[in-house]
Formats: structure tokens, C-alpha cells, sequence
């Protein structure tokens, strides 16, 4: 798979660790917890540069909070809400996915 097509899975769920993220792609997180999956752009609201320090490593807690590698802002998987640190109140940008066998997909169904 390589990414280039609308129909290119992102990723499978499988590919994701449990309760964990995943960088799918340049610029878009996924996180995962179960059967789960939320994605996000890889952006912190707080200084706009990516949520990981070192490639493909991000901070998670109990599946359910993301933490930023730079100054520890803490955000929810469900609705990538900061609830801690320096942007509290703020909110990633999330990325509509779909699921599809263990294939996760973006959903761009709701453009237009
Ligand atoms: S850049 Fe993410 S908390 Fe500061």
C-alpha cells in the first residue's frame, strides 16, 4: 500500500498498539484502543509542531489520554480535547476515519 489513492487504507488496526498511536502517515496520527480508532493531525495546538518527540513514538495512558512529548499537554482519544497542560481547552484536529474489516481508512464521505 502506498498511500496515494483515496481508497488506500491508512493502516490496519492492527498495525496500531493497542491502547497506543500510530503516525499512518506524514501528518496523521491514529489512535487506537480495541476495536477503536480515533485520527488526529499530528499537530499540537499548543506550539503547532508534531505531538512526538522521536518517529512513531507517542505517549499514551490507560488508552485513554495522548500525551504531548514537548511540554506534556494531555489530550482525550475520543474527541482529541486537551483536558491538561499548556492548551487546555484547545482540541486536536480531528481526521474522519472509517473502519472497515481491521482496515482503517479516512473518511471523506462529509466533504462538500
Ligand atoms: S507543543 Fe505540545 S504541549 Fe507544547
Amino acid at each position: 500500500m502506498n498511500g496515494c489513492s483515496d481508497d488506500a487504507a491508512l493502516c490496519s488496526l492492527d498495525d496500531i498498539p493497542d491502547s497506543g498511536g500510530l503516525e499512518a502517515s506524514a501528518s496523521i496520527l491514529v489512535l487506537r484502543r480495541g476495536d477503536d480508532a480515533w485520527a488526529y493531525r499530528n499537530v499540537c495546538p499548543h506550539f503547532s509542531i508534531p505531538l512526538n518527540y522521536e518517529p512513531n513514538t507517542f505517549w499514551t495512558y490507560d488508552g485513554q489520554l495522548l500525551m504531548c512529548a514537548h511540554h506534556s499537554a494531555m489530550f482525550r482519544f475520543e474527541d482529541g480535547a486537551c483536558i491538561d497542560g499548556p492548551c487546555l481547552g484547545a482540541s486536536l484536529t480531528s481526521v474522519p476515519i472509517r473502519i472497515e474489516g481491521r482496515n482503517v481508512f479516512i473518511d471523506d464521505a462529509g466533504k462538500g
